[in-house]
């Protein structure tokens, strides 16, 4: 099932493609425990490595620093992809390329696959897994981080006490995609904002407040309901998944 058309997703990020690293604190945060995770495993020398949702570059930094043999980087935002290249500089070996990492349009034989909070905005995650994984070479890695199920767990809430579904999508359980990796953990991560406001303020920075295509949006009303519950501050829960699948 499609949540959101590509192409939506695309035009949000692209919009938000100058302010993101303004909100993007957790994503930061996020990316550098995971290139802690990549720097751990054992890779080839000068390995092959492509890059799911690069956005502005958070992640491709660390992987440059890899002094890889190939880095191809690629985002579903044209302009996400062009603010990793500018930010970047120059870069021996690097392409840059607007894919949907769903569909993956590249030939395979990648030491390392990563991506860094791009994966939730798949419709079908295990199998884009499966098609990622497909393009390892043998001993290479697939490994990610992607919003598990107890993310925004009060702000839902709101939502459902008010009667309503909320605008996000539901995130896979930790335990539900353990079966499909060779090594999986999660952390949870808590972000204080001043009131509801200011955070709904920090997902539209990054691009990340759009609805689902079958969303039928709450009325001013119902939704100012929704904001006067954190009139006096939100604690966000970000639950962070990391997965390892490893090629024999
Ligand atoms: C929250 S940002 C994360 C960006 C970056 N990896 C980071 O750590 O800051 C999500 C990124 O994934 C990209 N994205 C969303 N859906 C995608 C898809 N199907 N294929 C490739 N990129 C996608 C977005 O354009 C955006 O740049």
């Amino acid at each position: 099932m499609s949540h959101q058309s590509k192409s939506a997703v695309a035009a949000a990020f692209s919009a938000a493609a100058d302010t993101y690293n303004f909100g993007a604190d957790v994503q930061r945060e996020v990316a550098e425990n995971l290139a802690r995770r990549i720097q751990s495993l054992s890779l080839a020398k000068n390995p092959r490595i492509l890059e799911i949702g690069c956005g502005t570059g958070f992640l491709s930094r660390a992987v440059v620093a890899m002094q890889p043999s190939e880095l191809l980087l690629t985002d579903v935002s044209e302009a996400m992809l062009a603010r990793c290249r500018d930010t970047l500089g120059s870069v021996p070996n690097a392409k840059f390329l607007v894919m949907d990492g769903e569909q993956p349009t590249v030939g395979g034989g990648f030491d390392l696959i990563c991506s860094s909070l791009a994966f939730q905005w798949f419709d079908e995650l295990p199998a884009s897994m499966e098609r990622l994984s497909a393009l390892l070479a043998p001993g290479g890695h697939l490994v990610f981080a992607t919003l598990g199920a107890d993310s925004f767990g009060n702000w839902k809430q709101a939502y459902a006490d008010g009667g309503m579904a909320p605008a996000m999508r539901s995130y896979p359980a930790t335990d539900s995609l353990a079966p499909l990796l060779s090594h999986v953990e999660d952390e949870h991560l808590t972000r204080s904002y001043a009131n509801g406001h200011v955070f709904l303020d920090e997902l539209k920075l990054i691009g990340a407040h759009l609805a689902e295509d079958h969303y039928q949006p709450v009325s001013p009303g119902a939704l100012r309901r929704v904001l006067r519950t954190f009139e006096s501050g939100i604690d966000v829960t970000y639950h962070i998944v990391y997965g390892v699948f490893s090629k024999t």
